[in-house]
């Protein structure tokens, strides 16, 4: 079933397209293909208990395509990757799920400014997250398609936007014996300008298990519209 999903997901890469065919036949598949690919991540999501632990329920919006090229790893709904291969800043792009509106000119607007971040809820490990959530990354100010290969390139259209990391890419250091840890990618829609990094990484500042980016986006404004996890657990267990 995932190796069938996942294929899904690789093909979706190569019809965007289509999105501007109206009039193709095959447009109603499709848009239907595309919608149940977002019933599909919510309910690894669920089964994953990322929806619940980390996010209320949502309906995924966007797919969060995240990868480390140096170590060909990516992201793919909770696989496995090796700590090692996680040490430098992914690359990212995110593709709209449900069908895009009709193709009329519109001025872009904050809706279109996006947020990604990446927060551990298995810190210090599943069964004891005392220092849940622990805050790995918020990198803000993004527009509708950016792709992100580092070193950054300057994003189209919003020449005032400036994006950048808010909080820096601190690697995942899950510690020995603590079994996998989910790490789990977030992508936020709204209004960017004003985010601001935690009081601390830990907890994301809130001071309590559990508490994170579900708390970090109430309170800037941001909508949950796409996630992404893998797991990763130190060598010695
Ligand atoms: C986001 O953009 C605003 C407006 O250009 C800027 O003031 C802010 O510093 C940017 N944020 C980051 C993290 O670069
Ligand atoms: C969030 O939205 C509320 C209600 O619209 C507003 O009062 C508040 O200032 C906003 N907060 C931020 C950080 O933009």
């Amino acid at each position: 079933m995932v190796r069938f999903f996942l294929s899904m997901i690789v093909g979706i890469s190569t019809v965007g397209s289509v999105y501007t065919l109206p009039t193709d036949p095959g447009h109603q598949i499709y848009l239907e293909a595309e919608s149940s690919i977002a019933a599909s991540i919510r309910d690894i999501l669920i089964d994953n208990k990322v929806i619940g632990d980390v996010l209320d329920d949502f309906n995924p919006d966007y797919y969060l395509d995240i990868s480390y090229p140096k170590f060909h790893e990516s992201v793919r709904l909770g696989n496995d990757i090796p700590v090692k291969s996680v040490s430098d800043r992914p690359a990212f792009i995110f593709q709209p799920l449900t069908p895009l509106k009709p193709p009329t000119p519109r001025i872009k607007d904050t809706e279109d400014v996006f947020t990604l971040i990446l927060t551990d809820p298995d810190a210090k490990s599943r069964d004891k997250p005392k220092w849940s959530e622990m805050c790995h990354w918020i990198i803000t100010n993004l527009t509708d398609h950016t792709r992100e290969p580092p070193p950054f390139l300057e994003p189209s259209g919003f020449p005032s936007l400036k994006y950048g990391e808010v909080e820096k890419y601190l690697p995942p250091g899950p510690p020995p014996k603590t079994g996998p840890h989910r790490y789990v990618f977030v992508l936020l829609r709204g209004h960017s300008t004003h985010v601001e990094a935690p009081k601390d990484r830990k907890h994301w500042g809130y001071g309590k298990v559990r508490h994170g980016v579900r708390d970090w986006a109430a309170e800037n404004n941001l909508t949950v519209v796409g996630a992404n996890f893998f797991f990763a657990q130190n060598v010695k267990q």
